[in-house]
């Protein structure tokens, strides 16, 4: 018998490899008699040349390792996978019980190697602004095995509503909210080297960073060099290695000098070597670490369902909340809790917390005076922030006021040149005044006045969160 050539796309052509199968089994051809090949060719196999045959029923097991294993970069992984189908249809069932055969040995570590490589795309990839695009953003990576498609829905699903391209030496796709559509490989050039988030990817990396804890090899392992360059805060690793060893021994000292005091220090290293998983973890390490000035009675943690649409970013809690224990339920919070409701968005299901978790006060007789946070302390509570909006994963987060604003971006800048839509890093945003502004204003009708601005932002953060659940798509600025 001669041999029978089926081409394929480049790529992983997993439809392609589909129909031939179901012909090559119709027809009864042994893996012996088929040579496979990719190429661009005009004369793929296709449904015109050899008609359609039915589809095959195969156990889940071996379609899934079907699924990973097209997407690898060997020649001989169609030849491969074809003798598994042969195999299985042909007497042997259960063949991928037999770890010891070598074709299942063999296919079962490409199969691997498809895991890992998308389990590096899924952590590695950092997209960045498009220069001169607000609402555009793009990022380089480059995959081991041809896993473009295989990676899609993960990159969806986090980034929704975010017009996002992802460009490798192996093809490009770009969702723009909507579609998602395959395009050519391109360069490391087309994608943009740096955005304005790096400083607080870079920060945020070396806030939890933890010298005693370094193992360079297991780092290279994990997080091979190549990837190294499209992390922004990969810039930082070098540096923080090779101080590692004097700051591991700085550590020690200060155990030995202060062994019993609390300091925040301390609690954010309980977060690099704890690495929270849940807001309960996360919350129990901020509590822990105590008021960076002394006074509050306890730390006021956030508050909603851990994943809420909104997440409301306020500055810090004030006396009530102090004493309660909770976020937003003194003069501010309950103005906004009815400004919330005059607009629809219910308080139970938003998540409302501050970017201080600690209420910060100068006693004037029995009065304790709101004070307001300095830069530092922002800074000082910014990692548990972030680590709060990446457990929380709102669809839009906003900001109160100037002290949230700075705590998001890292950036201090005045509410009114900024207020209205924004985006934090990979998230929709959008950025207001404070409630408690509002009750400041000293008269009655410039209170009125601005509690209806604030009514109309509120009226648009409820329409966005809508419009982004239901269409994926966000209205255009209506301000
Ligand atoms: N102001 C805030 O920013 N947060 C609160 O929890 C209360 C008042």
């Amino acid at each position: 018998m001669s041999l029978h050539r089926i081409t394929l796309k480049p790529g992983a052509d997993l439809d392609g490899f589909r129909r031939a199968v179901r012909w090559l089994i119709a027809e009864e051809m042994a893996p012996q008699h088929v040579l496979w090949s990719s190429d661009d060719s005009p004369s793929l196999f296709g449904e015109d040349e050899h008609g359609a045959a039915s589809p095959i029923s195969l156990p889940k097991g071996v379609a899934r390792l079907i699924e990973a294993c097209v997407c690898h970069r060997d020649e001989e992984r169609y030849a491969l996978l074809y003798q598994l189908i042969w195999r299985v249809l042909n007497g042997e069932r259960d063949l991928l019980e037999i770890a010891s055969d070598p074709l299942v040995h063999r296919i079962d570590m490409m199969a691997r190697a498809i895991r890992r490589d998308l389990h590096k795309m899924h952590a590695f990839v950092r997209f960045r602004r498009m220069h001169g695009e607000l609402e555009r953003f793009a990022a380089w990576f480059e995959p081991d095995h041809y896993i473009l498609e295989a990676a899609a829905p993960f990159f969806i699903d986090r980034f929704h509503s975010l017009d996002w391209t992802i460009i490798t030496p192996i093809g490009s796709m770009r969702w723009n909210r909507k579609n998602l559509t395959f395009g050519p490989p391109g360069n490391r050039e087309d994608a943009p080297a740096s955005d304005e988030f790096e400083e607080g990817w870079r920060g945020y990396y070396e806030s939890v960073f933890n010298p005693a804890r370094v193992n360079p090899t297991a780092m290279r392992a994990e997080m091979p060099k190549k990837y190294w360059r499209n992390l922004p805060e990969a810039a930082a690793i070098p540096g923080l290695i090779q101080s590692a060893t004097q700051r591991v021994d700085a550590m020690i000292e200060q155990e030995a000098t202060m062994p019993l005091k609390r300091t925040p220090e301390r609690a954010l290293e309980a977060m690099r070597d704890q690495e929270p998983k849940t807001l309960k973890e996360l919350n129990a390490i901020i509590a822990k670490a105590g008021p960076l000035v002394p006074g509050a009675t306890q730390a006021v943690f956030g508050e909603g369902p851990v994943h809420a649409d909104i997440m409301f970013v306020g500055e810090q809690p004030g006396d009530q909340e102090d004493l309660q224990g909770r976020p937003f339920v003194g003069p501010a919070g309950k103005l906004l809790t009815k400004a919330m409701n005059e607009v629809g968005i219910s308080r139970e299901q938003a998540y409302l917390t501050n970017a201080v978790k600690h209420f910060k006060f100068e006693q004037r007789g029995h009065r304790r005076i709101h004070s307001k946070p300095t830069a530092g302390e922002v800074k000082h509570y910014r990692p548990w922030l972030m680590k709060e909006l990446e457990l929380v994963r709102p669809k839009l987060v906003v900001a109160l006021g100037a002290t949230a604003l700075l705590a998001l971006t890292g950036k201090a800048t005045p509410i009114t040149r900024s207020r209205g839509r924004a985006r934090f890093g990979t998230y929709e945003g959008y950025i207001t005044v404070h409630p408690s502004y509002l009750l400041r204003l000293p008269d009655e009708a410039t209170k009125r006045e601005a509690y209806e601005a604030f009514l109309n932002d509120l009226r648009r953060i409820h329409d966005l969160s809508q419009a982004d659940l239901d269409t994926g798509e966000l209205p255009l600025a209506a301000e």
